[in-house]
């Protein structure tokens, strides 16, 4: 089949949807098509065998030589994270964790959950002032902010199951990139120097912090950096979380008031979790469970929108914008009470993604009238529970092996403090924990008992790697980073593919809407809404706040002739190549 008639094929099945409620479905006035954003043209990057996406182009040319070196999608992933450790230091990284989802060209699954822990010496109320209020940035500046780093423990697992290349080869080009040094492009040089005053309090010796400002072009040099990734290249997992460099964590600890001890990290683990599964006009849905949060609301979205045609009210739409809203709304209020970390306490996930729970969280729905989220709540029934700046890569291999991966630091450069002597950024992931019930963390997401701070638990998290098969086909690999606008954006790239038609590139490149909830306001990157559809919604209730571009969606489609197709971010240095 060639891409028109695919198209014509995903107009058709969009037709064929149920159509939503009478009374909803109706023209609002100016006729609702009319009123839909036009989408931009955008071309993606076209391979025949195996295609990289990430958010740097060293590390897409790093994962591609991987491939090419006859390494499979799980070399080359490992081969990714280490390189955007060193090339993207606001959020590649040793020091953070992330989710990884992948489907085997043997059709095997699997998520690997290396999410950072709360280090033993946690508590519930370690955020809280004697009077019980948050003290402002102790969950995110500085030593106290860190959890324990999971990502080189998630590395090598994958590798130790999945891997075929030698662990030496996949490490060493990162190594290299370190020593070499690279070339600075202008938004990590503009990064660098916005953060210089936090670098100059927490880090006052490292790599990212010199007299003067940061020029685009300019190289970089890490030599603890590679001192430290020769470690873990020639020891493993055991090269971070035992030995010289452990040794190095735990005194910068020591030298910050930091919680993280040698056990701490000896004793981290990740986690294999069971993906989630979910269907959406005819195509199978894996993505991630929690301690994320962000697969349980991805499916609880998509069921609540696939009886609406949102094909045929037109994409952007005052209508479409309208379902798109009401549906973030319910599921974030979901996401605030009942999602936490299923080792800590039961998350009610068959209940979340039953569709009649999801059909009855729609029913409140008002037809042309935004529902003020004072009146919503999380859905009542349920059994009690119980960045911006992350990073997603997508990888396809010529088997056919497909790997998302989302990984963090949370804010940009977590937690601004790099380990002396080793080079790397630490995390401020449990700003990730709610510190206190009902009081919003960095993203303005607030959240209950659920998502409480306890030793050794998983912060909740948004990361909400995805991917998608279609008779069984692998169809769609998507994920980004943004914190709370995570879920949105993979959602919004799903939709912009699979009901909307659009290329790879375009459901990237395509500007943004987000509702979280709270605070009640519909989030609207420039171009998203025609000023007439603002008109619209705002006559409908809705409160729009106009934003600065979110996310880095990254994405790769199966296109129907088996060649893949890529969509790299264009919001940042994000980047497509294959062969
Ligand atoms: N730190 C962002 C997230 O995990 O959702």
């Amino acid at each position: 089949m060639n891409r028109s008639a695919f198209l014509l094929l995903l107009a058709a099945l969009a037709a064929c949807t149920t159509s939503p409620p009478a009374s909803s479905s109706r023209p609002t006035g100016t006729a609702a098509a009319t009123l839909a954003a036009p989408v931009p043209a955008a071309t993606p990057v076209v391979a025949e065998h195996a295609l990289v996406v990430s958010a740097h182009p060293e590390a897409t040319r790093i994962g591609v030589e991987m491939l090419q070196r006859g390494g499979n999608a799980y070399d080359a992933a490992v081969a990714v994270q280490f390189a955007l450790a060193v090339a993207l230091p606001a959020a590649g990284n040793l020091g953070g964790g992330g989710f990884l989802l992948y489907r085997g060209a043997d059709g095997q699954e699997g998520a690997l959950d290396f999410r950072e822990t709360a280090p033993a010496a946690a508590s519930r109320d370690m955020y809280l002032d004697k009077a019980g209020n948050v003290i402002p940035d102790l969950s995110t500046l500085g030593h106290r902010a860190a959890g324990v780093p999971g990502t080189v423990a998630g590395m090598w697992e994958l590798h130790q199951k999945r891997g075929q290349l030698p662990w030496r080869d996949v490490v060493e080009p990162a190594v290299q990139l370190a020593m070499q040094g690279l070339k600075l492009t202008e938004k990590e040089a503009a990064g660098l120097n916005r953060t210089r005053a936090d670098f100059a309090r927490f880090t006052p010796a490292s790599a990212y912090l010199k007299a003067s400002s940061w020029q685009a072009g300019e190289t970089i040099y890490h030599p603890d950096l590679a001192r430290t990734l020769a470690y873990i290249r020639d020891q493993g997992r055991n090269g971070f979380y035992t030995g010289p460099v452990a040794r190095l964590i735990v005194a910068e600890m020591q030298r910050g008031q930091g919680l993280i001890t040698a056990a701490d990290l000896a004793g981290y683990r990740p986690q294999w979790r069971t993906p989630l599964h979910g269907r959406y006009r005819g195509y199978e849905v894996l993505t991630f469970p929690p301690p994320s949060s962000g697969g349980v609301a991805l499916l609880q979205l998509l069921q609540m929108l696939e009886p609406y045609n949102l094909r045929a009210a037109g994409w952007h739409s005052p209508q479409a914008t309208h379902w798109l809203t009401e549906a973030q709304r319910r599921v974030y209020a979901d996401r605030a009470t009942y999602l936490g970390d299923p080792d800590f306490g039961r998350v009610p996930v068959a209940q979340l993604l039953e569709p009649a729970y999801n059909q009855r969280r729609m029913a409140s729905t008002l037809p042309y009238r935004a529902t003020p989220s004072a009146q919503v709540a999380a859905g009542p029934g349920l059994p009690a529970y119980e960045s911006d700046q992350t990073t997603h890569y997508n990888i396809v291999d010529a088997r056919g092996n497909a790997v998302s991966c989302t990984t963090t630091l949370n804010g940009a450069y977590g937690s601004k403090v790099v380990v002396a002597g080793a080079g790397f950024l630490l995390n401020n992931e449990m700003d990730d924990f709610s510190s206190k019930p009902g009081t919003p963390n960095a993203y303005g997401l607030v959240g209950g008992t659920a998502n409480a701070i306890a030793p050794g638990k998983r912060m909740l998290s948004s990361m909400t790697p995805a991917i998608l098969t279609r008779d069984k086909k692998l169809a769609l690999v998507v994920g980004t980073p943004g914190g709370s606008t995570i879920i949105t954006s993979v959602l919004q790239a799903i939709l912009n593919v699979v009901d909307y038609g659009q290329n790879a590139q375009q459901a990237v490149s395509a500007p943004r809407l987000h509702h979280q909830w709270l605070p009640d306001q519909l989030d609207v990157e420039a171009g998203a809404l025609l000023p007439a559809a603002q008109d619209t919604l705002r006559a409908r209730g809705y409160q729009l706040n106009s934003r600065n571009a979110w996310g880095r969606v990254e994405v790769i489609q199966v296109l129907p002739n088996g060649q893949l197709e890529g969509g790299a971010d264009p919001r940042g240095d994000d980047t497509a190549a294959g062969y």
